[in-house]
C-alpha cells in the first residue's frame, strides 16, 4: 500500500533568499526518524513546508526537486499568518504542548485558538482527501493533529487511519483542565490505531477515556486494547520510536566526522566532554541542568579544569513569548557559571545556538565522555539514542532523566536522574564523569544492543502492521457491541521505568 505520513510540519522546511529557494531538513526528533524511514519505504507526505502562503508562489518546484532527491512526495498544507498565530503558535504550543507535559500553569486557554484548530484541521483534511487514493494507508503524526481523523470520516474516508502521539499522554488530573477535553479525545477515538510512546502515556489516555467517555466499552486484546464508541472501534498501543542506529552507527565512522572529532579532542585535550543537545525548549530542563552543573563544580572542585559542557541549543518556537524568556534565562545562566569559574586555559560552558550539520552534530556526539540528557518530561527523546548509537568506541555514560520516554527501555545501562532534584543531578554526573573503562563498556553497549534491535524499522513496522489489523478488525466488528469489557490492572507508578 502507498503511504502517506501526514503531520504538521513536513520533513523539509523552505525559505526563500530573493530568488532562490533554500530547502532544508526540519528539526526535531519526528521530522529525523520518519524523513529516514519514508526515504527507504517511499510514498508522501503532507505538511506545512514552514512559510507562510504570501511567500509561497513557486514552491513546486523546490518540492519536486526535494521528492527527487528523498525519494518520497510533498504535499505542501499551506497556512496563513493568522492561522500559524491560532492554530501553531497558539493551540498546538501554548495550550497542548506545555499541558501534555504536565506544565499547565504555563497554558494559555485562548477560545480563539480552539476555533483556529477546527479550522485548520479541516483544512488539512481538505488536502489529504485530495491527495489520497483508495488503497493508500494513512499516517497521521503527533499533537497537532489530533483532531483529523474526525474531519476525514466526514469526508466519507474509509482507508486506515493510525495515529501516532510523539509527546507524552498526560494523565486525567491534569488533560481534564483543557476546556476541549471531551471534543479532543472522542476526534482520537476516530483513529483505528492510537499509539503511544510508553505503556504509561497509553495508560493515561485509557484513563482518560474512562473518566470522560464512561459508556465507551475498553477492552484488553493481545496486541493492545481495543475502544469501541460511537458505532467505532479503535485499537490503542505502545511503540517506542527509535532511530536509524545502524545508518547514525556507520556515518559516525566516516572519514569527515572523524576528522571533526580529531579536532574537537585537539581542541579540548585532557577534559572531558559533558553533551547536552536540545531543541530551545522549557520542557528540556536546560536551565536546571546549568544549574546543576554549577552546583557540581562547587560540590566536586576537582570537577574544574577537568570537565567541559558543550550546550547546543537549536532555535525553535521563538515566537513563542515563552521561548524567547527561556533563550534569555539560558544565556544568563551560561555566563553566570562562566563569570564564577573561568580560568587562563579553561572554560567551562560551551554554548552552541544554531542548528548544526549532521556531521557536525554526529562528531559532537562520538567525541563526548558524557551525554547530558534532563528533560523535565519529554515523549521519547533521541537524542539520548543517537548519542548511544554514535558511542563507536563505546566509553560514553548516558545520564539519561526519569521522565523521558527514553528511560522506559535505557533504563539498564544509563545514570537515570531526576532532573528537578539538583543536587541528585550533580551527584550523578560526578560519578559519571570518573566511571571507569570497564564500568563505561559493558553499560554503553547494552544500550546500544537495545536501541539497535528497537530501530525506526522496527517501529514503523509494529505500527503499521497493527493498523493494519485494526482496520480490518473495525471493518469486521464496527456494527456489533462488545459483550465482555475488561479494564486492565492499572500500572504502578513506577512500573514503566522497570
Ligand atoms: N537535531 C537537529 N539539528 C541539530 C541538532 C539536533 O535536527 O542541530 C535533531 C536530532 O538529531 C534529533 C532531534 O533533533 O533527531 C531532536 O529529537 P528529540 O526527540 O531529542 O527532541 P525533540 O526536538 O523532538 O523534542
Ligand atoms: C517535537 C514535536 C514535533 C515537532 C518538533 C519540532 O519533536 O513532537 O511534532 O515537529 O518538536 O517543533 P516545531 O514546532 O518546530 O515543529
Amino acid at each position: 500500500m502507498r503511504l502517506v505520513v501526514v503531520s504538521n510540519r513536513l520533513s523539509v522546511s523552505l525559505h526563500r533568499d530573493g530568488e532562490q529557494w533554500q530547502i532544508k531538513p526540519s528539526s526535531g526528533g519526528l521530522a529525523t526518524a520518519l524523513a529516514q524511514f519514508l526515504r527507504q519505504r517511499g510514498g508522501v507526505w503532507i505538511g506545512w513546508p514552514g512559510i507562510t502562503n504570501q511567500d509561497a508562489a513557486g514552491l513546486e518546484a523546490p518540492l519536486a526537486d526535494a521528492a527527487g532527491r528523498f525519494g518520497y512526495d510533498f504535499v505542501p498544507v499551506l497556512l496563513s499568518d493568522e492561522e500559524l498565530q491560532g492554530f501553531y503558535y497558539g493551540f498546538s504550543n501554548e495550550i497542548v504542548w506545555p499541558l501534555f507535559h504536565d506544565l499547565q500553569s504555563r497554558c494559555n486557554f485562548v477560545p480563539e485558538y480552539w476555533a483556529s484548530y477546527r479550522s485548520v484541521t479541516e483544512k488539512f483534511a481538505d488536502v489529504v482527501v485530495n491527495t489520497v487514493r483508495k488503497d493508500d494507508l494513512l499516517w497521521v503524526q503527533d499533537y497537532h493533529l489530533m483532531g483529523l481523523a474526525g474531519r476525514l470520516r466526514e469526508r466519507g474516508l474509509r482507508n486506515p487511519i493510525g495515529f501516532f502521539l510523539h509527546i507524552p499522554f498526560p494523565a486525567p488530573d491534569i488533560f481534564l483542565k483543557l476546556p476541549w477535553r471531551l471534543e479532543v479525545l472522542e476526534s482520537l477515538l476516530g483513529y483505528n490505531l492510537i499509539g503511544f510512546q510508553t505503556p504509561r502515556d497509553r495508560g493515561n489516555f485509557l484513563d482518560c477515556v474512562r473518566k470522560l467517555i464512561p459508556h465507551a466499552q475498553i477492552r484488553r486484546r493481545p496486541g493492545g486494547h481495543m475502544i469501541q464508541h460511537a458505532g467505532r472501534l479503535a485499537r490503542v498501543g505502545a511503540f517506542p520510536i527509535g532511530i536509524d542506529y545502524k545508518t547514525f552507527s556507520r556515518n559516525a565512522a566516516e572519514s569527515d566526522v572523524t576528522e571533526r572529532v580529531q579536532a574537537i579532542r585537539a581542541e579540548w585535550p585532557n577534559v572531558q566532554i559533558i553533551l547536552g543537545v536540545d531543541r530551545l525548549d522549557y520542557t528540556k530542563g536546560i536551565p536546571d541542568r546549568l544549574k546543576a552543573y554549577r552546583l557540581a563544580l562547587q560540590r566536586y572542585p576537582e570537577l574544574q579544569r577537568a570537565v567541559t559542557l558543550l550546550q547546543v541549543v537549536v532555535p525553535s518556537r521563538e515566537a513563542v513569548p515563552e521561548y524567547q524568556d527561556l533563550k534569555s534565562e539560558i544565556e544568563r545562566l551560561v555566563t553566570q557559571v562562566n563569570g564564577e569559574f573561568t580560568e587562563p586555559g579553561w572554560v567551562p560552558v560551551h554554548y552552541i545556538f544554531r542548528e548544526l550539520d549532521h556531521p557536525e552534530l554526529l562528531a559532537y556526539y562520538r567525541a563526548a565522555d558524557v551525554a547530558f540528557v534532563t528533560p523535565l518530561k519529554d515523549g521519547m527523546n533521541l537524542v539520548a539514542k543517537e548519542y548511544c548509537a554514535c558511542q563507536i568506541e563505546g566509553n560514553g555514560v548516558l545520564i539519561l532523566s526519569e521522565f523521558t520516554g527514553a528511560a522506559f527501555r535505557l533504563s539498564c545501562g544509563a545514570v537515570l536522574v531526576n532532573p528537578y532534584d539538583l543536587e541528585h543531578v550533580a551527584d550523578a554526573l560526578f560519578r559519571a564523569v570518573n566511571m571507569s573503562p570497564a564500568e563505561r563498556a559493558p553499560a554503553m553497549h547494552r544500550l546500544r544492543r537495545n536501541i539497535a534491535r528497537q530501530d525506526v524499522y522496527w517501529w514503523a513496522d509494529e505500527f503499521l502492521s497493527a493498523c493494519l489489523s485494526a482496520a480490518q478488525a473495525a471493518g469486521a466488528d464496527s456494527t456489533g457491541s462488545l459483550r465482555d469489557p475488561v479494564e486492565e490492572a492499572s500500572e504502578g507508578l513506577y512500573a514503566w521505568t522497570t
